[in-house]
């Protein structure tokens, strides 16, 4: 049984997730929430390893259908071990990306079907959905430029890649306006930070 609250964060690279979730915690918390923050791929020992090589450089050879079953494999630990269980205590849980970067990124960006990405992550997350996801949309070059400059494996994929993992994120905001919420992120933090808390604070009560 799920209590709590599943909160996520999604945009290119470079769009202030990571900044926006950490303060988005930080309110939650100071208001007495009990919070999960976590991130994907990552969150738990073996998802931390897949993320690894996920993010490796050296791989640069990796056919998208592996990466899309690493990315899914790295979620289906995370999911068991951490999020279900925050959830049924009650907890909220943001996390910092999930399903929608699958779809957006091996998906409309890498050509893999969206229907067979959305029966795995079916699978794997036992047809668990944000309850609100927060995407935090930038020009995908200007995103870029905002990451540091050694760049993991898939920053270093085409400009042309990365419009696409834009516009997917925006086709999915497009099919599915009441649950993703499209951001800004180009311009004031406090400003986008304000509209986040808002709109949080409407599902919580
Ligand atoms: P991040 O922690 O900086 O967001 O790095 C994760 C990278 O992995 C980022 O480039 C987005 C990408 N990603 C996918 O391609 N598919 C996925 O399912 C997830 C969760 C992330």
């Amino acid at each position: 049984m799920k209590h709590g609250i599943f909160i996520t964060f999604e945009g290119p690279e470079g769009s202030g997730k990571t900044t926006h979730s950490r303060l988005l915690r930080g309110f939650l918390r100071k208001k007495g929430y009990k919070v999960l923050h976590t991130r994907e791929p990552g969150g738990t020992l073996i998802s931390e390893k897949i993320r690894k090589i996920l993010l490796d450089p050296k791989n640069k050879g990796m056919d998208v259908s592996c990466e899309m079953l690493l990315y899914m494999a790295a979620r289906a630990q995370i999911v068991k071990q951490k999020i279900l269980p925050a959830l049924t205590q009650g907890k909220i849980v943001v996390c910092d990306r999930f399903t929608d970067a699958t779809l957006a990124y091996q998906g409309y960006a890498g050509g893999m079907d969206l229907k067979v990405i959305e029966n795995i992550a079916g699978i794997v997350t036992k047809g668990l959905k944000p309850d609100i996801t927060f995407l935090l949309d930038i020009d995908a070059r200007a995103g870029l430029l905002r990451t540091g400059r050694s760049k993991d494996r898939m920053e270093r994929k085409s400009i042309l890649y990365h419009n696409k993992v834009r516009n997917g994120y925006l086709s999915i905001a497009k099919k599915e306006p009441k649950r993703v919420r499209v951001v800004s992120s180009g311009g004031e933090i406090t400003l986008a930070q304000e509209e986040i808390r808002k709109r949080v604070l409407k599902i919580c009560r």
